[in-house]
């Protein structure tokens, strides 16, 4: 059903950028050579779809691998020009505006208009392109280890500078085996993380979840690891994500918290489970987990929360938590000036970066995955979050 989406969709998304492509630049994209691909570039997705497809039939990950990527590639591409197009015709109808009467004399201006306004229509999806091109390599780069400083107030001494190596959004078997979570790891080690904390939607090949946790492991911190699911463990099966994380050493926190100390200080940390659904109650529903989350814990000087929704940070002042670890956005994959590009249209989505709201604070990882191989200005990242006294 999936993959029959897809066609439709990408046949759909060809056959308006077909039509666009005609009708906005006339000499150059009606070459044959240009009028054959863009007639063929659609339809190229039918075989990397069905080698997707065997891919995960088989369970063969090399082939799956090949076909999400090669079918990420042609989406891509036909996106952004869907994207661009309209920007193309519509210069393009303004080069009209321009166009010199014959019957004047030179018209020099409108002429050049004219002509900027034309290379400029035949120019935006050459653009887009090499946009396209950009982001789609830029979505497999190396992982990013930005050092995130959060001061608190009344931070107890024995916290000050701690560090926590925070990962979310692995979505291992989707573009990415277990060699990116090992090499990510192998590269975290010089950060020295005092503790690690996973913000969900780990793996998307299930039969990867065990010998993720163990590789997680094999990092050796002087304090506990944790983890907690997202919805992409409920779309894969919520019961046998939990029984391949509870088969491997790190302690899976559902709705569950846990009280250790540092020095002389006692740290609690909790863990949610996820709404799942889009247009759910997310917040009453945050609400509700870490109220449960939370129920039993230990009198504690500082109390950390992971929730993969950011949206937790809503309710987590009323629980007085201190510190909010999220992922889930992928920081919307598109960046600017370190921020998501998104908040433009969505400033409360607490899309990617640290965020407060009132004594709480907040830290989205923009993840170290993705499930669509896109990403602009918003790299792959395992943050190092440090506790600092304000
Ligand atoms: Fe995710």
């Amino acid at each position: 059903m999936f993959f029959i989406l897809v066609l439709i969709l990408i046949a759909a998304i060809g056959f308006v950028n077909r039509y666009l492509l005609k009708k906005t630049n006339g000499q150059i994209w009606q070459l044959p050579l240009l009028d054959k691909t863009a007639k063929v570039l659609p339809y190229s997705i039918v075989p990397f779809l069905i080698l997707w497809g065997l891919g995960s039939l088989s369970n063969l990950q090399w082939l799956k691998i090949s076909g999400a990527t090669l079918t990420g590639i042609i989406l891509i591409i036909n996106l952004m020009l869907l994207l661009t197009l309209p920007f193309s015709f519509g210069t393009h109808l303004l080069s009209r505006i321009f166009k010199p009467e014959p019957q004047k004399s030179p018209l020099k201006l409108k002429k050049s208009r004219r002509m900027f306004l034309k290379s400029a229509a035949a120019a935006a999806p050459v653009f887009a392109i090499g946009s396209a091109g950009e982001g789609f390599a830029s979505s497999f780069s190396e992982t990013r280890f930005p050092q995130i400083e959060m001061p608190f107030k009344n931070l107890p001494d024995d916290l000050d500078g701690i560090r926590i190596l925070h990962l979310s959004d692995l979505h291992l078997g989707y573009y990415f085996g277990l060699d990116h979570l090992e090499n990510t790891l192998q590269n975290a080690e010089k950060y020295d993380p005092d503790l690690i904390a996973v913000t969900g939607d780990i793996a998307d090949d299930l039969g990867l979840m065990t010998d993720a946790m163990k590789l997680i492991d094999q990092l050796k911190t002087p304090y506990n690891k944790y983890v907690i699911v997202g919805n992409h463990e409920h779309f894969r099966g919520i019961n046998e994500a939990i029984r391949r994380i509870n088969a491997g050493p790190v302690p899976l926190l559902f709705n569950q918290n846990d009280t250790f100390t540092i020095g002389g200080t006692k740290l609690t940390i909790a863990g949610v489970d996820d709404p799942v659904r889009m247009r759910a109650d997310i917040t009453g529903f945050l609400d509700n987990a870490v109220d449960i989350a939370f129920n039993g814990a230990a009198q504690a000087d500082f109390r950390l929360l992971l929730s993969h929704r950011p949206r937790a940070l809503d309710v987590a002042e009323k629980y007085n938590i201190d510190l909010t670890l999220s992922g889930h956005t992928h920081g919307g994959q598109v960046g600017f000036a370190g921020r998501s590009l998104w908040e433009i249209i969505n400033e409360n989505g607490y899309l990617w970066g640290s965020y407060q709201k009132g004594n709480s604070q907040l830290y989205t990882s923009a993840g170290m995955g993705h499930w669509f191989p896109f990403r602009l200005n918003c790299p792959l990242e395992a943050p190092v979050i440090t506790l600092k006294k304000a």
